[in-house]
């Protein structure tokens, strides 16, 4: 890893093993990007990759020779001078203009990687993990000085960026728009993968190839959302899951915000994401700054599954933090589908001794045990337990849980307050809203103004209360609606479109209070299933609740489309009951297991309800995840056959010393008279000889070069360890070195 200065040529080279990313500082003094991708040699400078040339109607307000900022390649581009492209950044001024122009004035480089305050980001522990460089510029007129951070990760092919603004003039602006990272690739000849859905149906994987005009994805809804994913893959045509060039984008954030390519009629792609300007502004009076969240770029030559794998080693080792950065996770039973709103003591207790019966570990209460919240119109800012569902309160259910063997879990959705509420009744300005508008309901819902610090303080205050007085282990922190009517009571008109950034930042706030006061807390973080899982939380919560929909089938695809910009540990998965309650579809509770065992494993539904038979598989299961779970979640993980391709879909972890594996197989449909088929596996050792349980020893080489033969019971008998007949199956092979 190094940071290359020519001072003469003013060209920066950062690069690592990976990649190379190179930049100059343009004759008029702004910065431009000369290459991103595979490393190359170092030289004083690279003044042959600078597009310098003016066309027809080509602006410039310099006259410098033979250059126009409509051609040229830049890092943190404006809109309004010469560049009719779009920009990364717009100041409003006191006289109306949006005008910048920033000009580099100098660097300057940090061992390590400095944290950004208040936010979420990737971090090092050890200073030699990472370099940062800074680059410092100004824009005259208004005294703005802008710092461009870029830090370079030793081992992996990982660049982060983002941005902070410092008002060194006299006169207060507004930044109304600042992105965290603008790219410009010399060519267009990318496929963009984007994750997309909607509630039950998040992150489906989403191709199109780019070309002229402006591809978007966007989150306005206040979180990251279940519509869009704020993760982003540029790759070539060709590439595949192993092999070919790719870049991703993942952006530390959990609030609104914008992706978008630009491709001009030269073929040339500016690729930008950063919170989106849309309702956003930020008061910069004199003296102030602000810093924009960060974008975490990663780039392979190695195909998709090394491109995740980046994502998933970064956000493992240097985003998610606490105990349980690298420890299992704890196998729980939640009661939502078991119970919903309906339960009382004895009925959870019920619940948490048969799962204790079947090596559960940790029993969850969601919602439903506090104030008036017997159903979802009433109590949702009332956090305290009703005494008539739980006579001793959480503090009393948790030391029975404990006293069972078991470790206690508590749903809060901290955020939120029903109308039909004492918190409410009380505080009826401490909802975001704008004045002379109606309130939108959503779930008979209004939204807390997080970006009032006293309604974060109160909320932490209540929700700290308990988790001080009860035996808690666990929090899952939901968030149940979009923000609409985006306004606070407590702020200035001019500082309006400063809310929903400040709201993520209250929501930041509480969480890192309340993970700093309780580190043995595990957090997962859910909205309404997976409608915020973002890097930005992953800094808080190691865990998401991937999606609402438990159905086997469904989450083969949400996990696999997940797998791409995060890793298994993060992905909340239970196995529930059938009928499926999102779906009605019955599938085997093999599959259900087996499925769930690529996250962190659970159970969502009453195992009272099961047959004694059924009972002895969940406690193999159950085993099972015991026995494997460091695997499982901490392995390195592949992508083998996409389930949106193929009615066959799998998947495969492999132990950092590569002797141990576990194949994840799965068959939608059922087809009479099948083809014999064979599973080419990926990761192993080629001179490894492997054991593959139930089925035979091959040598790596041969389980990745011809595969292994999984065929099925339709077609013929290749192993004991077969994919039963039937839709909806699977089958999970183990593998370990033998020598
Ligand atoms: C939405 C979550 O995703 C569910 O798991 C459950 O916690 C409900 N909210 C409770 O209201």
């Amino acid at each position: 890893m190094s940071v290359y200065i020519h001072e003469t040529s003013r060209t920066f080279h950062l690069q690592n093993q990976q990649f190379s990313y190179i930049m100059k500082v343009l004759p008029n003094g702004h910065m431009g990007q000369l290459y991103f991708g595979r490393p190359i040699h170092d030289r004083e400078n690279y003044d042959y990759l600078l597009e310098k040339c003016i066309r027809s109607h080509s602006a410039s307000p310099d006259l410098l020779e033979g250059f126009s900022l409509e051609h040229v390649r830049q890092e943190y581009p404006v809109y309004g001078s010469a560049d009719f492209r779009q920009g990364a950044v717009e100041i409003l001024q006191e006289n109306g203009s949006r005008l910048c122009d920033f000009v580099y004035r100098g660097y300057r480089i940090i061992e390590g990687k400095p944290r950004l305050t208040g936010l979420p980001a990737t971090y090092v522990e050890d200073e030699s993990d990472a370099q940062t460089l800074v680059l410092n510029l100004s824009d005259a007129v208004t005294g703005v000085e802008l710092e461009l951070f870029y830090t370079v990760f030793r081992e992996m092919g990982v660049l982060t960026r983002s941005a902070h603004f410092i008002n060194k003039g006299s006169k207060a602006v507004q930044l109304t728009r600042a992105m965290s990272l603008s790219l410009d690739l010399p060519d267009d000849q990318y496929d963009w993968i984007q994750f997309s859905g909607s509630w039950a149906r998040e992150r489906m994987p989403v191709t199109h190839r780019l070309s002229e005009g402006i591809h978007a994805i966007e989150s306005l809804r206040g979180h990251s959302s279940h519509q869009q994913n704020p993760f982003v893959i540029l790759k070539r045509p060709r590439t595949d899951e192993f092999s070919g060039e790719a870049m991703g984008f993942s952006f530390v954030y959990s609030g609104n915000f914008l992706a978008q390519a630009e491709v001009d009629t030269y073929q040339v792609t500016r690729f930008m994401m950063g919170i989106h300007p849309t309702w956003f502004s930020w008061k910069l009076e004199s003296g102030d700054d602000f810093t924009t969240p960060e974008v975490v770029l990663a780039y392979t030559r190695e195909g998709l599954n090394d491109l995740s794998q980046t994502f998933h080693r970064l956000f493992q080792n240097h985003l998610i933090r606490g105990e349980y950065r690298h420890k299992v996770r704890p196998i729980l039973i939640n009661n939502w589908e078991a119970t919903y709103f309906d339960f009382n003591e004895e009925k959870l207790l019920a619940i948490a001794a048969k799962a204790k019966e079947c090596g559960v570990e940790m029993f969850v209460l969601d919602d439903g045990w506090f104030g008036a919240r017997r159903n979802d119109y009433a109590g949702l800012g009332d956090w305290y337990p009703a005494k008539e569902l739980l006579p001793d309160g959480i503090a009393g259910l948790s030391e029975k849980i404990e006293q069972m063997g078991m470790k206690f879990g508590l749903w809060f959705e901290p955020e939120m307050v029903n109308p039909d509420s004492d918190l409410y009744r009380a505080h009826p300005d401490w909802v975001l809203q704008i004045p002379d508008r109606k309130n939108s309901l959503a779930r008979h819902q209004l939204v807390l103004d997080f970006s009032r610090p006293e309604v974060v303080d109160y909320i932490y205050g209540l929700v700290s209360g308990i988790l001080r007085e009860s035996r808690i282990s666990y929090v899952k922190w939901d968030m149940n609606r979009s923000i609409t009517e985006c306004g606070s009571q407590a702020y200035p008109a001019d500082r309006q479109g400063e809310i929903f950034h400040r709201y993520i930042l209250g929501v930041y706030d509480l969480y890192e209070r309340l993970t700093a006061e309780f580190p043995h807390i595990l957090f997962e973080s859910c909205a309404g299933g997976g409608g915020r899982f973002d890097a930005g939380l992953l800094y808080y919560a190691p865990q998401a609740w991937t999606s609402d929909d438990t159905d086997a089938v469904e989450r083969i695809k949400i996990q696999y489309g997940t797998s791409y910009g995060y890793p298994v540990s993060s992905m909340g998965s239970h196995v529930s009951a059938v009928p499926n309650h999102q779906l009605n579809r019955i599938t085997p509770l093999k599959t259900r297991a087996e499925t769930a065992f690529f996250g962190t494993y659970g159970y969502e539904l009453d195992l009272n309800r099961l047959s004694e038979e059924e009972i002895a598989d969940v406690r193999k299961y159950t085993q099972f995840m015991k026995d494997h779970r460091e695997l499982l979640q901490f392995g390195t993980f592949y992508r083998l056959r996409s389930p949106f391709e193929s009615n066959e879909p799998a998947w495969m972890v492999v132990s950092g010393d590569q002797k141990e594996a576990i194949v994840g197989s799965f068959r939608i449909l059922s087809k009479a008279n099948q083809a014999f088929m064979r599973l080419r596996l990926a990761g192993l050792r080629e001179d490894l000889l492997y054991e593959v349980e139930g089925m035979g020893t091959f040598y790596g080489d041969e389980l990745m070069g011809a595969g292994l033969v999984t065929s099925d019971a339709a077609t013929g008998k290749v192993g004991e360890n077969i994919m039963p007949s039937g839709d909806f199956s699977s089958v999970i092979y183990l593998l370990k070195a033998v020598k």
